[in-house]
């Protein structure tokens, strides 16, 4: 199977956790894209979704699936998302769709997190993938120094030549060179410094389940 068939599989399984009658949280990426157009197909048993970017709002839209808006509601029972990268405990990274923050406000929000990922996205120990971070663009200088401290080497996303722009109006630096042994240390020691809107470790947020796309068909793992 190609990857994007193994996104598809993993984007149809996940329908299993979408509970009639209530709404669903979901995420941002091509996985996800894969689980938007399955989900228009029972879009008359749930009254919508909340959205973790524009990208997949105006997706969801397109299909017909009302979006709500996160202050509309208190908890979501389940959010649906992709992942860069995930390891045996369910810690992520993510943002490589630059959509990290809302993400992580959504699944934030959410009972249970369900990835879905193919099976290139698991490693044993996180930072394979360049770390995205989104930042205050002012603090983006000396935040790459702190990063250089711990032996990683951090870059301005760009997008046309300028550096990309968030949702959120803000940064993202891509960091390499760093291999995360213990994420939610590091996510807490990261989330401490200034000018740091959101890193993209998902570990106090991380997985409860992931539906692996794998060429022996989906495999369920939890946490
Ligand atoms: C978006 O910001 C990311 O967190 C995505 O969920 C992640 O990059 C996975 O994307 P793909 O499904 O496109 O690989």
């Amino acid at each position: 199977m190609t990857q994007d068939e193994l996104k598809a599989l993993v984007g149809r399984a996940a329908l299993h956790y979408v509970v009639p009658g209530e709404i669903v949280g979901v995420g941002t990426g091509s996985t996800v894209n894969r689980f938007i157009e399955a989900l228009a197909s029972v879009k008359d048993r749930i009254p919508g979704a909340v959205s973790s970017s524009s990208a997949s709002t105006e997706r969801l839209r397109s299909l017909g699936i009302h979006v709500f808006d996160a202050t509309e509601v208190d908890e979501l029972s389940v959010y649906i998302d992709g992942a860069d990268e995930i390891d045996p405990r369910g810690f992520m990274v993510k943002g490589g769709g630059a959509a990290l923050t809302r993400e992580k406000i959504v699944a934030a929000q959410s009972k249970r997190f369900v990835c879905i990922a193919d099976e290139s996205k698991q490693v044993q120990v996180l930072g394979r993938f360049p770390l995205p971070v989104e930042v205050i663009p002012m603090a983006a200088r000396r935040i790459a120094r702190q990063f250089a401290g711990l032996g990683g080497s951090a870059q301005v996303r760009l997008k046309d030549g300028a550096p990309l722009v968030t949702d959120n109006g803000q940064h993202i630096l891509d960091v390499t060179g760093l291999q995360i042994t213990d994420p939610l240390g590091f996510e807490t020691m990261v989330n401490q410094w200034p000018g740091v809107v959101t890193v993209g470790v998902f570990a106090h947020q991380k997985a409860s389940v992931c539906l692996l796309g794998t060429a022996n068909g989906v495999q369920t793992l939890t946490y």
